[in-house]
């Protein structure tokens, strides 16, 4: 049996404080929260938060190793896939990242839009994280050339005047709280959060109407309604959330890429405990209620749901496949033996070798993680040429 390393004592004190917290909350409220509440809190509580407060959470020494960490080649890629669509835009687009954890892709990104020879008008990322935003304009300051780094802002909310560009979140929707639910006998229910002695213990209660539609929207696409007792996760602000973060954009392009499956898969009849899960040193949690503050929370993301906010969103849907084959189709080969041919010594080659399989292996990152485009008045149906899987939706 695999043994995570026990917290500090810096970091139980930090996690003692953010329970403490979380206890008060819970009891202010009543007794009980929504799960997807709790969840919000210990991610984003600020100061405390487990992508708000000052804890290593990317790459090798933190808890999880994102693509764009891995190197620059999934940055390069990104850039191949939308550089055409800056061009189509004559000079008028401008970037959208969407939670940009350690400001790896900003810097990535901005220097191969350079060697496309295009740039976006700005690079803004919004991230609700104020310890993540330090770190990113640190990396931008200490890496980027000035010209480069000019154009990168850090926005409040989303952009609010009329706008066209890219809009580009990875492992963002992961992490967006999420409602758990557990299906009753004729009835929805939604689990909650409550205290037990010093415990947080789960328990259920009718699900609102909002969660409850969305639940029976879900069952009304399946072949057969969830049975009784299955429980699994649904986020029913995905549209609203989605709507929320293109704003006003009058033309462009949304791209998504994450963990997950479409519909059928995510609600398999199989799958009787959702995919709800924390992340602590690289190793898989199932007890998402302990330690908070210092575990990431996350869920997987149900592309059907997905493909259906980005088109009610009025986009149209241009694509859905794999990341291996997202990133084949954007020019993989090409970038890795540039950066082959760019290596002084053989361990840099090994490395690069190294990234290309953890982004495309299957057993790594290549099918797990997949990726989903939108587009609205311009083309981007190129971006997805390789091992279309919208038949799956
Ligand atoms: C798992 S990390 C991924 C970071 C980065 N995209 C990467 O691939 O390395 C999740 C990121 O999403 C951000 N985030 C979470 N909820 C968000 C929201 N509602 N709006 C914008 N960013 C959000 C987090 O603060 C964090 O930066």
């Amino acid at each position: 049996m695999v043994t995570i390393p026990a917290p500090d004592e810096d970091a139980r004190a930090h996690s003692d404080t953010l329970r403490a917290g979380l206890q008060q909350f819970i009891a202010a409220e009543g007794g009980r929260i929504p799960f997807s509440k709790f969840m919000e809190l210990c991610l984003y509580a600020p100061g405390l938060g487990y992508y708000s407060a000052g804890a290593r959470k990317f790459g090798a020494a933190g808890d999880f190793v994102t693509a764009p960490e891995l190197g620059a080649l999934f940055a390069q890629c990104l850039s191949e896939a939308t550089a055409p669509v800056l061009r189509q835009l004559e000079n008028t687009g401008d970037f959208l990242e969407i939670g940009g954890g350690s400001g790896a892709l900003a810097v990535d990104l901005m220097q191969a839009f350079e060697a496309q020879g295009i740039l976006p008008r700005t690079y803004n990322i919004l991230e609700p994280s104020a310890d993540l935003r330090e770190r990113q304009a640190e990396r931008v300051r200490d890496v980027l050339p000035a010209h480069l780094a000019q154009r990168i802002t850090w926005l409040d909310g989303p952009l609010s005047e009329p706008w066209r560009g890219v809009v580009f979140a990875n492992e963002v929707i992961d992490a967006l709280p999420t409602t758990r639910f557990v299906i009753g006998e004729d009835e929805v229910f939604e689990e909650y959060v409550e205290v037990e002695g010093d415990e947080f213990i789960v328990t259920t209660q009718p699900a609102d109407a909002l969660t409850t539609a969305a639940v029976r929207n879900i069952e009304s696409r399946l072949d057969a309604p969830l049975a009784e007792g299955y429980r699994s996760e649904v986020l029913p602000q995905l549209p609203y959330w989605v709507q929320a973060v293109i704003g006003p954009m009058e033309a462009g392009v949304m791209v998504f890429a994450d963990y997950g499956y479409p519909r059928r898969a995510y609600y398999h009849p199989s799958r009787t405990d959702g995919t709800l899960r924390a992340f602590r040193r690289h190793h898989v949690v199932s007890d998402v209620l302990a330690w908070p503050g210092l575990q990431d929370i996350t869920a997987s993301v149900d592309f059907t749901a997905l493909a259906e906010a980005g088109t009610g969103a009025g986009f149209t849907f241009a694509g859905y496949c794999t990341q291996a084959d997202f990133l084949m189709a954007n020019g993989l080969e090409k970038f890795a033996s540039l950066a082959e041919s760019a290596c002084a010594d053989e361990i840099a080659h090994l490395r690069v070798r190294e990234q290309v399989k953890r982004l495309t292996l299957p057993s790594e990152m290549g099918e797990r993680f997949q990726v989903m485009g939108f587009s609205h008045g311009v083309d981007f149906e190129a971006a997805f040429l390789l091992g279309d899987r919208s038949y799956s939706l």
